[in-house]
């Protein structure tokens, strides 16, 4: 693969930056990923508006030029011949002359990546047969509208939640489901509301729960943006993911409860198609 740092097109293995990088040091960075469907990418100006709020809200120093951003995906896309997958950004407030818990001064250049990752979204063995959730306590850093590569918990409740058999987490803050490990959560009440969180800084404002619930105003289903419990979820008609990694992706068990019928629901399953099909 050709991957891009700091201005540069390199093969992934001649890729470098510093072990002083703020980003590996304390996580101080900012990401994005943005997928693309028959070579085109989704939604790329949504992520490039988030990303500019994230490096806001924590003060690095980029400015975010839309064109330019543009023409790095698309040229790594060209690159590495991606008709399917994903592009990843990210924005690290640069590399420090060490390691110091102060921001390095005004003139450390933020240190800026990007790769490819080609991989078959549309046909998903995981979207076909529906998750199985697990749920853990939400102890993330209570800014995760912020979209920090702070991923250490997210990853441990998923591997948590695999070696009980499960394909996903959802995460739980004072009695209500937040979101999931890296997706937006939702559920089907039995009388067909989609109830989806509310947003606030307890959940990152997903670019594609935007889009979904926008398709499913078109649709004239009832939307309710208002947080849930598990044992809610537990009863509701179906239950649904969004990501840009795995668009709407139905889940048919939450912590051992089967959702429906087991299988995925129409709604998410009609929703993802809908998606889908807007997108190419
Ligand atoms: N994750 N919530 C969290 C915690 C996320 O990490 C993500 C995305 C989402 C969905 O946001 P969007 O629809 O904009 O992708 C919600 C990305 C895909 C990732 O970390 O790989």
């Amino acid at each position: 693969r050709t991957v891009y740092v700091n201005g540069q097109y390199v093969p992934e293995n001649e890729a470098s930056v510093s072990i002083f990088d703020r980003a590996f040091l304390f996580a101080d960075a900012v990401y994005e990923v943005t997928s693309v469907l028959d070579g085109k990418l989704i939604d790329f100006h949504g992520h490039i508006t988030r990303l500019e709020r994230s490096l806001s809200e924590l003060g690095i120093n980029f400015k975010v030029d839309a064109d330019a951003l543009l023409a790095i995906h698309r040229e790594l896309v060209s690159k590495n011949n991606v008709t399917e997958g994903l592009v990843y950004l990210q924005i690290s407030r640069g590399a420090a002359s060490d390691r110091d818990f102060m921001f390095p001064a005004a003139d450390v250049a933020p240190t800026v990546v990007l790769f490819t990752q080609s991989k078959s979204l549309i046909k998903s063995a995981l979207a076909e047969r529906g998750q199985k959730i697990v749920s853990f306590a939400d102890l993330r850093w209570r800014r995760c509208d912020i979209k920090t590569v702070q991923l250490l918990y997210p990853s441990i409740v998923k591997n948590e939640a695999a070696k009980k058999g499960a394909d996903d987490a959802w995460l739980v803050l004072d009695g209500k489901v937040t979101e999931g490990s890296s997706n937006n959560s939702y559920i089907v009440t039995r009388d067909g509301t989609i109830v989806t969180r509310e947003l606030s800084h307890d959940i990152l404002h997903g670019i594609t729960r935007k889009a979904v619930l926008k398709c499913a105003a078109e649709l004239d289903l009832k939307v309710e943006e208002r947080a849930f419990t598990i044992a809610e979820a537990q009863t509701a008609q179906e239950a649904f993911t969004t990501s840009a990694s795995a668009f709407v992706c139905p889940v048919v068990e939450i912590d051992g409860a089967v959702i429906g019928d087991g299988t995925p629901g129409p709604i998410a399953k009609r929703l993802r198609e809908i998606y889908i099909d807007a997108n190419r």
